[in-house]
C-alpha cells in the first residue's frame, strides 16, 4: 500500500508570519526520505498555504510521484498542464471551509468534469477524483475517464458513534470494491490518523491513502523521519 504524505500544513505555518520557513519543499524531501510513496499538495484558489512556486519548486524536487490536488477550474487546469504533476486530483473547494469538506460531485457537473479529465490526459496527467463512498457517483467516475478515485474518509474519520462507524467502513469498503470493479484505481483519504488507519488498510481493494494533517502534526512534535515512518509501520500489510 503506497503513502501520498500532504504538505500543505507546512506551508500554513509559513503563512501563519508570512515568511519563507518552514519550507513545504524541505517537507516533501524528508518524508521522502523517510519512505513515502509520493508527495500530495493542494494548490487552493486564494493560495492560503500552498502557493504557485511551492508547486513549481515541488515538481522540479518530487521524482517519486507528485499529486497536485485542485478545484476543476480553467486556472488550475491551465497551471497543471505546464507543471506537469504525475497526478492530478480534482476536489470540490470553497473559500470558507477549513479543509475539502466532501467528495466531488461529479453526476451534477459530468460534462464540464468530462473535459477537463480530457485536457490533463491529453498533457499525460493521470487524474483522480475525490468522491464520497457513493456507488453511483463513483460510476460517474468512470464514464468521464478518471484513471483514479479517492474514497473522501472524512465521514468515517469523524465517526460519532460505533455503528456509525461501522456503517461508514462499510460504504468505503463497497465503493473501493465497486470502484476496482469498474477498472478504476483506488486510493483514500481525508481525517485519517494514527488510530483510525488501520480497518482502511484492511480494505485491500485500496492500494494508496493520502495523509497530511495527522502526519505533519505528529511531526511537528516527533520529527518526519519519525512520523513518516510510524505511519508506514501502520500501513504495512
Ligand atoms: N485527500 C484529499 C483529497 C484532501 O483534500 C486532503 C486534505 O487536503 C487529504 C487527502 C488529506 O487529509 P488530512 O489532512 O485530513 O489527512
Amino acid at each position: 500500500m503506497r503513502l501520498g504524505v500532504n504538505v500543505d500544513h507546512i506551508a500554513t505555518i509559513r503563512e501563519a508570519r508570512k515568511t519563507y520557513e518552514p519550507d513545504p519543499v524541505a517537507a516533501a524531501i524528508l518524508a521522502d526520505l523517510a519512505g513515502a510513496n509520493g508527495i500530495v499538495s493542494h494548490l487552493r484558489e486564494d493560495r492560503r498555504h500552498i502557493h504557485d512556486t511551492d508547486l513549481r519548486r515541488l515538481r522540479e524536487t518530487v521524482k517519486s510521484f507528485l499529486n497536485m490536488e485542485m478545484g476543476a477550474t480553467d486556472e488550475m487546469v491551465k497551471i497543471a498542464i505546464k507543471t506537469k504533476p504525475d497526478m492530478v486530483t480534482l476536489v470540490p473547494e470553497k473559500r470558507e471551509e477549513l479543509t475539502t469538506e466532501g467528495g466531488l460531485d461529479v453526476i451534477n457537473q459530468k460534462d464540464h468534469l468530462k473535459d477537463v479529465i480530457f485536457r490533463l490526459k491529453e498533457a499525460g496527467i493521470k487524474v483522480s477524483i475525490f468522491a464520497d463512498p457513493d456507488i453511483q457517483q463513483i460510476k460517474e467516475c468512470s464514464r468521464i475517464d478518471a484513471d483514479y478515485i479517492e474514497i473522501h474518509t472524512g465521514h468515517y474519520a469523524n465517526a460519532k458513534t460505533d455503528s456509525e462507524l461501522i456503517e461508514e467502513l462499510e460504504r468505503i469498503k463497497e465503493a473501493a470494491i465497486y470502484g476496482e470493479k469498474l477498472g478504476l484505481g483506488v486510493s483514500a483519504g481525508h481525517g485519517l490518523n494514527y488510530h483510525n488507519v488501520k480497518e482502511i488498510v484492511a480494505i485491500e481493494e485500496i492500494e494508496e491513502l493520502n495523509i497530511g494533517h495527522s502526519i505533519i502534526g505528529r511531526a511537528s512534535l516527533v520529527g518526519i523521519d519519525k512520523a513518516v515512518k510510524d505511519m508506514l509501520k501502520l500501513m504495512e500489510r
